[in-house]
């Protein structure tokens, strides 16, 4: 069958698809976060049920309806969404990180707002280091057998950060994004390059979102074992 044709290959597999982006709160009015709108994800997870798959969505912070037949778990922050993605994919057969994960949080979280002190200067925000999510679940996947796929928005030398980033996550495959002005993030479409761990290189046109998501899962598909 060709690419992109709608087959229920992933019938009988659990997928985990991870979405949005996390915010790391400062006080109970403000937080760290990015501009990840959630889309890629909710299409990652759309077209995976529409092939079959039971989909558990991980959603940080997307402004979007939860999708038909889809289990959505919401979560605010990246130590949250770590919980939530190692608990579902316990039994899953793959797992796809679309999130935006903030690398760091602020070291602490004031209880109370943080108010202007009269002619001072406000004090500096010290953040520490999130884990790392991807890192950590493509460490088990010798062993749980699931496939899994990171996604990464570089500038400059796209294709080089990303043969270096796929090696550093260990997952099997990497969606690579060239991000500048406009591009990316809130659009509806998508351009990129899918690196696979064995050296693949698949690119795809510029195109829904839809599109990107069913390239991915013809590669997962391909990957998983009986
Ligand atoms: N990711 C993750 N946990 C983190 C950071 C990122 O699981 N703490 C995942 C993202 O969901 C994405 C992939 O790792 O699938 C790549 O994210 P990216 O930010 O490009 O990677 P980093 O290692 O954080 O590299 P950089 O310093 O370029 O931000
Ligand atoms: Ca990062």
């Amino acid at each position: 069958l060709a690419r992109g044709v709608t087959e229920p290959d992933l019938r009988g597999r659990h997928v985990v698809v991870s979405a949005g982006g996390t915010r790391e709160p400062l006080d109970p009015v403000r937080f760290l976060g990015n501009r990840s709108s959630g889309k890629q994800g909710y299409a990652l997870a759309r077209t995976a049920v529409a092939r079959g798959a039971r989909v558990t969505l991980v959603s940080a912070n997307a402004a979007l309806p939860d999708p038909a037949g889809v289990d959505v778990v919401a979560v605010g922050t990246a130590v949250e969404l770590r919980e939530a993605v190692l608990r579902a994919a316990a039994d899953a057969d793959a797992v796809v990180m679309a999130a935006a994960v903030a690398d760091f949080r602020p070291a602490a979280y004031a209880a109370g707002k943080i108010k202007k002190k009269d002619g001072q200067e406000p004090e500096p925000v010290t953040l520490v280091r999130n884990p790392d999510i991807l890192a950590e679940i493509s460490g088990d996947r010798v062993r749980s057998g699931q496939v899994i796929v990171g996604f990464a928005a570089e500038t400059d030398d796209v294709l080089a950060n990303g043969r270096a980033k796929l090696k550093r996550k260990g997952c099997d495959l990497l969606v690579v994004n060239e991000v500048g002005e406009r591009k990316t993030f809130g659009s509806e479409e998508n351009e990129a390059v899918v690196l696979g761990a064995d050296g693949s290189e698949t690119p795809v046109a510029h195109g829904p979102k839809e599109a990107l998501a069913d390239t991915v899962w013809d590669l997962v598909s391909e990957r998983l074992g009986e």
